[in-house]
């Protein structure tokens, strides 16, 4: 079994009366793309700020590669090698991409001035390790001046930076048109070739069934089903079974999906 670079057991949050995470247990392995889907309001941004340290859960457990952590929060998600990139957090527009990337973090020297040779490079470096192609821009082009796919990217970017094990998408691709799409997913298989993880959250259930090697969905806070690509045919056939979960409140098993199997502890 490969390496679980995070795992949740039975978590779960609450916001004043509404159960947003209801004892999830969930994991992400090493070099896998994890698609999270679910309705609005199903609860994946919330469990993904609690991945990400932002929200503390109500109860549960959360383990980093095999290890019970007690005290998560924020410094101890990235000190773990988790990186999120929020949906509610744009990046500077009319910053450069490498303002972007280093913003909060700068490389400093003696006397703590910012290296900003070295920043370019690295920038340059990052850039290019996920696929930027274009010859247009540079690490010093304004973010306004780039298409959405390649804010994400940015955005990306930003998050290898810290050499993270896992990079968390929220809704990359939402308001990407197909190329732009495209654009991501080349980023998101460059991080994966590295052996990187990423857990991509989508809304539009073809993006997520084409860029992930497994899909856990989500519904009103609960994981109802989960399945490796491998056993889901088609996007279309993964649409279905969730029409099927909404309306019935639980798989059809005609397809791949299964409800959860708990793991041992
Ligand atoms: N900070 C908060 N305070 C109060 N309620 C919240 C908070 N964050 C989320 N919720 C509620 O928790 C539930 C789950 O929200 P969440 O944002 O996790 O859903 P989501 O699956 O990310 O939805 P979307 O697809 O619309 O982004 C919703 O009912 C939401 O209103
Ligand atoms: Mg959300």
């Amino acid at each position: 079994m490969s390496e679980r670079i995070i795992e949740l057991r039975h978590v779960t949050k609450s916001f004043g009366s509404v159960n947003a995470v209801e004892n999830v247990s969930l994991h992400v392995e090493r070099g896998e793309v994890l698609g999270l889907i679910g309705d609005n309001g199903a609860g994946k941004s919330t469990l993904i700020k609690i991945l990400a340290g932002v929200h503390k859960p109500d109860s549960g457990e959360i383990w980093v590669k095999g290890r019970q952590v007690t005290g998560w929060n924020a410094a101890k998600s990235r000190d773990s090698g988790i990186e999120t990139v929020f949906q509610d957090r744009a990046l500077a527009v009319n910053q450069s991409i490498v303002r972007n990337i280093f913003m909060g973090r700068e490389l400093t020297g003696p006397f703590g001035l910012i290296r900003v040779r070295k920043q370019l490079e690295e920038a340059d470096r990052l850039m290019r390790e996920i696929g930027f192609t274009s010859k247009v821009f540079n690490p010093k082009s304004l973010v306004a001046t780039l298409s959405g796919g390649e804010r994400q990217g940015v955005a990306i970017a930003r998050a290898l930076y810290n050499q993270a094990d896992l990079i968390v998408l929220d809704e990359p691709t939402t308001a990407l048109s197909l190329m732009e799409t495209q654009k991501v997913f080349t980023f998101i298989q460059n991080v994966r070739a590295q052996g990187r993880s990423i857990v991509f959250i989508g809304h539009n259930i073809y993006h997520v069934y084409d860029i992930a090697d497994r899909f856990v969905i989500l519904d009103r806070g609960t994981v109802v089903a989960e399945a490796r690509k491998a056993e889901v045919p088609s996007a279309e056939s993964l649409i279905a079974d969730m029409q099927s979960i909404a309306r019935t409140g639980h798989v059809a098993n005609e397809v791949g999906l299964h409800t959860p199997v708990e793991t041992p502890a």
